[in-house]
């Protein structure tokens, strides 16, 4: 596996690595890797001749009072498990190589960013669409794949990648789960034994919405008022939100008639998890 740590670098290995039109497949990462990104990984291997991860945990999508300097980091391991994967290029860039002093340029999909995590998290998707327009054009992968558990991200960048003609696939992968039914996420690991516990709570409610959808019930609030009694069990776990959106433009749908994303957010102690669903008439 090559390691690059700058653009130049990164960006004439993957066209040394394109030659013979290969096809190049991109996993963008913020690192602290679980099965969750090596299905990605996994699914990038098993479509593409050439697989780059970018690691780089972007201070732009995270807001003032939020987790970077905590976030966690594990470069070594993350190495490893990137090497028995067999990936091809690791892109991992410094902060001043990724952001050159007094940048001041955005990539902003209007609307759509302030919607679910992005009203929550003023700012976020703002930080997350500027760094992954700036991977797709130093890596130029044919194909990118992102996990489905951050549903609302990939409403965001499918549009960035669809108005601005990025020459690229977005592919979507399957949640991975923990066995107890717990999305993975690299934030779990914030969890204390008894929030880990709580945590079910917010697949509870996706279970519940899901019982009750394929047992005809159609009305978006009706769902969403049983989630959140699902949500009273654990007084604990503070609701962020519950919603029933399209799944492209992540308004709200007041009766289900076609495919939807069912999103919850909720702080467990000062940990926010996500997770979803989609349901399909
Ligand atoms: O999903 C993530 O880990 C990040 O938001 C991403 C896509 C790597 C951009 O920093």
């Amino acid at each position: 596996m090559k390691i690059c740590a700058s653009i130049s670098e990164a960006r004439s290995a993957c066209r040394d690595a394109r030659a013979n039109h290969r096809r190049v497949g991109l996993v963008p990462t913020m690192g602290a890797l679980h099965e969750g990104h090596l299905s990605l990984v996994r699914a990038a291997r098993a479509q593409c001749d050439v697989v780059a991860v970018s690691i780089f945990v972007n201070p732009t999508q995270f807001g003032p009072a939020e987790d970077l300097s905590k976030y966690p980091r594990q470069f070594e391991r993350d190495c490893r498990l990137l090497e028995q994967e067999g990936v091809d290029i690791l892109f991992a860039p410094s902060i001043e190589e990724m952001y050159p002093q007094g940048a001041i340029s955005w990539v902003v999909v209007e609307g759509l960013s302030e919607k679910l995590d992005g009203r929550s998290r003023p700012g976020h998707f703002r930080g997350v669409t500027t760094v992954v327009a700036k991977l797709f054009h130093v890596i130029e992968p044919d194909a990118a794949y992102f996990g489905q558990k951050d549903a609302a991200q990939l409403a965001v960048i499918r549009r960035m990648v669809r108005d601005l003609d990025f020459p690229v696939e977005i592919v979507a992968c399957p949640i991975v789960r923990e066995a107890d039914g717990l999305a993975m996420s690299s934030r779990n690991a914030y969890l204390n034994r008894e929030e880990r516990q709580r945590a079910l709570v917010l697949q509870r409610s996706l279970q519940e919405t899901q019982r009750q959808f394929q047992a005809g019930e159609r009305s978006a609030a009706r769902l969403i008022s049983a989630a959140k009694e699902v949500f009273l069990s654990e007084p604990q776990v503070r609701l962020d939100y519950f919603e029933v959106v399209d799944p492209e433009m992540l308004d709200p749908v007041e009766h289900i008639s076609g495919r939807t994303l069912v999103a919850v957010a909720a702080f467990v102690g000062t940990t926010r998890l996500i997770d979803n669903v989609v349901l399909e008439p």
